[in-house]
């Protein structure tokens, strides 16, 4: 299938134990979605709250990546154009998704995943890069994203795009 040139960004790692040479980073097309639900179970797990509350109080209803997966359905399906993805060999092994606040100027870092087989290749900190590049081409003039302290990649990956902590919160939970 051919490709649209303006849609697509091919960048050549020449990071150290680098394996993603020829990595496809590109606007979502609604064949993606498929291929994004089905790695959430992986991608996500270790990196979810809803994960936590299951182990502690036990499963009630969908699991907690069907959850994710329904939420990131539910988003990618009400804004398709907020979201980027990587492909390597024809498959997609990341996404990240963003949005726009117009009135405020701010622009939100929102879900952002390589499958574990793809990551530490420079997958995640390229898409990254892109959705900062596309939220200062919109216009807006700052950025903010809510992670965990558990999530070191992830705070690694922000903290070396320039991003600091500007608020702490914590989350609690207590058996009724
Ligand atoms: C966060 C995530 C997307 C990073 O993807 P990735 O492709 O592995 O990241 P990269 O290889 O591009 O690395 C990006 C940066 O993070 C650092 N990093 C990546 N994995 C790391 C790890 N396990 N420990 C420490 N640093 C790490 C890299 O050194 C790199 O830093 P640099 O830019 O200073 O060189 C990936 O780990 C992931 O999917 N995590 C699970 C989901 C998640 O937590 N998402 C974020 C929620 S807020």
């Amino acid at each position: 299938m051919k490709k649209p040139k303006t849609a697509l960004l091919l960048v050549s790692q020449m990071r150290k134990n680098c394996i993603a040479d020829e990595m496809i980073i590109r606007k979502f097309k609604k064949e993606d979605l498929k291929e994004i639900l089905e790695m959430t179970e992986q991608t996500w797990d270790g990196f979810s709250f809803d994960q936590v509350l299951e182990q502690k109080f036990g499963r009630k209803g969908k699991s907690w990546w069907e959850r994710k997966a329904d939420s990131l359905k539910e988003f990618i399906e009400t804004h398709p154009e907020w979201v980027f993805v990587a492909e390597e060999e024809g498959k997609i092994v990341g996404y990240a998704t963003y949005s726009l606040n117009r009135e405020r100027e701010i622009g939100e870092v929102l879900s952002n995943a390589v499958h574990p087989h793809w990551r530490g290749k420079g997958i995640g900190g390229t898409l990254h890069r892109k959705v900062l590049e596309e939220l200062r081409r919109e216009g807006m003039q700052a950025v903010s994203l809510v992670t965990s302290e558990k999530h070191i990649p992830a705070i690694k990956m922000y903290e070396s795009a320039g991003f600091k902590e500007i608020w702490h919160s914590t989350y609690y939970a207590k058996k009724l």
